[in-house]
């Protein structure tokens, strides 16, 4: 499944072509979505499939951009004369911000568009309708023009948790054509200062505090870090907007740097009433960036397309979430990730339903939070990732039953869900009223990529589904040969096809765009023609008999934390900023709830010992640098890495010992002696029988 590179001058590492690994796993049994959810669906119609066909591609996709406002319509669906940027819906004039916004008053000026829901449940829900919403983003996107002084194109790095004002800020960006970069909350200071800077971000938005698990977090003291880190970086940051999570009280314990810092509440009062016309964007525009971890240690910034992106998202939002206007519909995802800003802002407000954002956590106060909103609420679309579901139904397994919400209609998005948890959210949280469907994709694709259509496919615990309406997904082998449906065997998941969700580059990197997308299955590099050019996903899939794809999990230097993506070379190069620290190495390791996280190996430099210290000094600075979401299992000081003969660290043997796995043949490395020694340290003296490791860890490290 993996690259299995083998140097000439080493003999390490295994001589089998992963990809001929055969997996084996149950097949499971079928589930069909109810006759009352197929009765009120939006795609029942099975000519989708034909309208959606090989044949009528790329035209397919104008039933998407249709379910839009334009100013103008486009008059080439899709450019390929510079591939592989491929240029969507060319011609055409949009604005995202009026489609979500605007375009919504004409129906449904006073229904709700927002709800916000805080975590100290003695405070009430606070509901923006699209006429509230509308003044909001209109006086916002005037302070962004007159005090800031921004214009389209221009980048702005957003640093904020998950508030009403998110959502409000990033449709005024877009209200401009000015270019947003949401930082996930959780990142630290430090990791908003370095994005910032890759954006070139000028004025930085924050937010004074907000509730986490009961306690108000200081969440402007990562500004400074942010504009200090920015800073070394060669980016000045100009401005710093802050809301208040309360208007007219500050929470934060941080000073506001005299013209520097700004309350957003209090400038505002300069804009009242006021009307920003939203700015006709060319459909190629770029409408926000979204940093991502990859193979290399720096994370990448995702350049996403105006028309393509909101029309794939409205569309796939429409037919696979099954959005109507009447709906209220609750990701659980943060905006600060490529789910919330797809399928919490833009795909449910340009079909005008009524999108659930809370503070918090799933389980803080209890493991009845959820469904006491759900139920509150009366949300019907429910939409979240296996992590949350492991942990829900960990921490009160029959919660859900004690509650008065039904369902319609479930999302499980982010990372393989096991069956067992599949049943549990199907029989217990869906009360078996709700289909679900299971959706694979990445912060590169914009939207959905894999999936069941929720009224006309039928259901099978872990796997994802075929490809959703004109996507055209392959798995090759490492040989470029296609792997077959039915025959058993995993390989590297493709799509055959460009789509309009698609990212339009790597921000100021087209070379990595196309080397880590493109390169490894690009048939002719000359070719214009869009066969020629499969992208890439990194991820180990199988596809059975009946087409369903079954995703394994990443084939790079990525490990999927609770469904959130980290690179280890980005971890590494943080524990090596520790003064002690000699070498690093960063593995994934199975957890119950998050399914992976991280494990830390480090080696000392000369004439330091081994000690706690040490240890929680790197855990200290993965949680400084990139936040606490990078915090370790554990951190084991060891005597030196195993090592092939020129040196490289082999972190598939390290893996094998985290997670008790084999280590395979080990007599080829520099110092194989070694690899006993660190098994003590981690296992203990007593050997222990080897598992059988889910197959994303039996490939890690495969490809070194
Ligand atoms: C994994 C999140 C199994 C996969 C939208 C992918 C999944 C990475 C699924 C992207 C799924 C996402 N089943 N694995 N339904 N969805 N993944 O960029 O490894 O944060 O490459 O986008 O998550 O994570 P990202």
């Amino acid at each position: 499944m993996t690259t299995t590179t083998i140097e000439k001058d080493t003999l390490d590492a295994v001589h089998t072509d992963e990809s001929q690994i055969a997996v084996h796993w149950k097949e499971e049994e079928y589930y069909a979505p109810s006759p009352d959810f197929v009765k009120q669906a939006n795609l029942t119609d099975p000519s989708v499939n034909e309208r959606f066909a090989e044949k009528n591609f790329p035209q397919c996709f104008e039933e998407y951009a249709d379910m839009l406002t334009w100013y103008e319509r486009w008059n080439t669906v899709l450019d390929t004369q510079d591939p592989p940027f491929w240029k969507w819906f060319v011609g055409g004039k949009i604005n995202a911000s009026y489609n979500c916004v605007d375009r919504n008053l004409a129906l449904y000026r006073n229904k709700a568009a927002i709800v916000f829901v805080p975590e100290p449940e003695d405070e009430e829900p606070q509901v923006l309708t699209y006429q509230e919403l509308y003044v909001r983003v209109n006086e916002f996107a005037a302070l962004l023009r007159s005090f800031c002084g921004l214009k389209a194109g221009d980048r702005v790095t957003i640093h904020m948790p998950m508030v009403a004002e998110l959502p409000i800020t990033m449709l005024a960006c877009a209200r401009l054509g000015v270019i947003h970069s949401v930082v996930f909350g959780g990142f630290s200071g430090e990791a908003c200062g370095l994005r910032a800077a890759d954006s070139g971000s000028n004025v930085l938005i924050y937010m004074d505090g907000y509730y986490r698990g009961g306690k108000m977090i200081d969440h402007k003291a990562g500004a400074e870090i942010a504009v200090a880190t920015a800073a070394k970086e060669g980016q000045k940051i100009d401005k710093v907007l802050v809301w208040k999570r309360y208007p007219g009280k500050y929470t934060s314990a941080t000073p506001m740097v005299p013209d520097r810092d700004f309350f957003v509440d209090e400038i505002l009062k300069d804009f009242r009433r006021a009307i920003v016309d939203p700015v006709p964007m060319d459909s190629e525009a770029p409408l926000f960036l979204m940093y991502t971890s990859g193979t290399t240690g720096k994370p990448k910034g995702c350049q996403h397309r105006t028309g393509g992106y909101l029309a794939y998202v409205t569309g796939t939002s429409k037919y696979i979430q099954d959005i109507h206007p009447t709906d209220t519909y609750w990701c659980m995802a943060d905006i600060g990730w490529i789910t919330g800003h797809s399928y919490i802002v833009y795909g449910p407000l340009a079909l005008g339903a009524t999108s659930v954002i809370y503070e918090g956590l799933p389980t803080y106060p209890d493991a009845g939070r959820v469904w006491r909103i759900a139920e509150r609420l009366g949300v019907n679309i429910f939409h979240t990732s296996p992590t949350a579901i492991r942990g829900l139904r960990k921490a009160g397994p029959d919660e859900p039953m004690k509650y008065n919400y039904h369902f319609k209609h479930m999302t499980t998005v982010g990372e393989p869900i096991e069956p067992e948890v599949w049943r549990w959210y199907y029989n217990i949280v869906g009360k078996t009223e709700a289909v679900i469907v299971d959706t694979w994709w990445q912060t590169e694709n914009g939207g959905f990529l894999c999936s069941t259509k929720p009224a006309m496919d039928k259901m099978k615990p872990g796997s994802a589904g075929p490809g959703v309406p004109g996507i055209y997904p392959v798995i090759y082998d490492e040989n470029n040969q296609e792997v077959k449906a039915g025959s058993g065997k995993a390989g590297n998941i493709c799509i055959r096809n460009p789509w309009p969700g698609i990212f339009q580059t790597i921000w100021g990197d087209r070379d990595r765009f196309v080397r880590q997308y493109y390169a490894k299955y690009c048939r002719d590099t000359k070719s214009k023609r869009w066969q020629d050019w499969p992208y890439f996903a990194a991820d180990g899939a199988v596809q059975a008999g009946d087409g369903y794809f079954r995703i394994l999990g990443r084939v790079d230097d990525v490990i999927n934390v609770a469904g959130h993506r980290l690179g280890t070379k980005e971890l590494e190069s943080a524990c090596l900023t520790v003064t002690e620290v000699a070498e690093a190495a960063v593995v994934p390791v199975v957890d119950e709830i998050k399914g992976r996280v991280p494990e830390i190996y480090i080696s000392l430099k000369p004439g330091y010992a081994a000690n706690k210290e040490i240890s929680d000094k790197v855990i200290a600075t993965l949680e400084t640098m990139i936040g606490k979401i990078a915090r370790p299992k554990r951190v084991h000081i060891v005597p030196d890495m195993p090592k092939t003969r020129s040196g490289k660290i082999m972190r598939r043997v390290l893996a094998a010992i985290s997670n008790t796995l084999d280590t395979g043949d080990i007599t080829t490395l520099a110092n194989p002696d070694v690899v006993e020694q660190i098994r003590i340290t981690v296992q203990g003296k007593e050997k222990l029988a080897f598992r059988e490791g889910p197959e994303d860890l039996k490939q890690f490290g495969t490809q070194e």
